[in-house]
């Protein structure tokens, strides 16, 4: 049953590489809220219910190809899709666990290199979403990413694009704009220690926000 007391809920976003741990990790941090008595909705992206989420899924499983713009707008596309059911949600006192949001749509895209598609670009479609009130990201040393075995097959999961992906989010915590908010965890300790490290995150968080003002802002 969703609150009453008027408060909106939390925009909770857990980033990471591929293997970071993060499923694992969203369902933990989602029962853990619960029992605290919190309501709670989970959603990811990409979200591959949808029409677009079904042709990301297929260039992922490279059965489709797409131009590098293209599959970056459709990834944008699937969050615009969730926009306003995000803003709703948290408005019905909600707190919503996201697992991976813009940065990781930043990110990848940029990591390609492709000479028309740098980090500024690949932002700009995602600028007026939902702003997350806590991102947390679960960051992984690239011995430890060995150590957990070989990646799936999808398409990103190869080392050396991870590796790209890994500096491209270290860089985005130097950066100027709102993505340096993003609380580090480190992804390489057992699943309970991140477990915590997370919830410390998010608990000194969401105490500063009850104390705030309840409105959500954008990107
Ligand atoms: P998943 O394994 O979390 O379902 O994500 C699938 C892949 O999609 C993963 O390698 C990260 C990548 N990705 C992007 O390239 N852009 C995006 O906007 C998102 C959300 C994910």
């Amino acid at each position: 049953e969703p609150k009453i007391s008027g408060q909106r809920g939390a925009f909770i976003v857990i980033e990471g590489l591929d293997r970071a741990g993060k499923t694992t990790q969203v369902k933990r941090l989602c029962d853990k809220l619960y029992s605290q008595g919190h309501n709670i909705k989970t959603l990811r992206f990409p979200d591959r219910t949808s029409p677009i989420g079904k042709m990301i899924d297929s260039y992922l499983q490279s059965k489709a190809e797409m131009d590098d713009h293209v599959i970056h707008l459709l990834f944008s596309a699937n969050r615009w899709e969730k926009a306003k059911w995000i803003v709703e949600t948290l408005r019905q006192g909600y707190t919503i666990v996201c697992d991976r949001y813009y940065y990781s749509g930043m990110v990848y895209s940029a990591a390609k290199y492709n000479p028309t598609l740098s980090l500024d670009w690949a932002r700009a479609p995602d600028v007026g979403l939902p702003r997350p009130d806590v991102v947390v990201f679960l960051n992984l040393e690239p011995e430890e990413a060995e150590k957990r075995g070989g990646y799936g097959d999808e398409k990103y999961e190869k080392k050396e694009m991870q590796q790209r992906v890994r500096e491209l989010f270290l860089g985005l915590l130097k950066s100027p704009g709102s993505e340096s908010d993003m609380q580090v965890v480190n992804a390489g300790e057992s699943v309970e220690i991140v477990g915590d490290r997370i919830l410390e995150k998010i608990e000194a968080k969401l105490k500063e926000l009850a104390a705030e003002s309840s409105r959500a802002g954008i990107v």
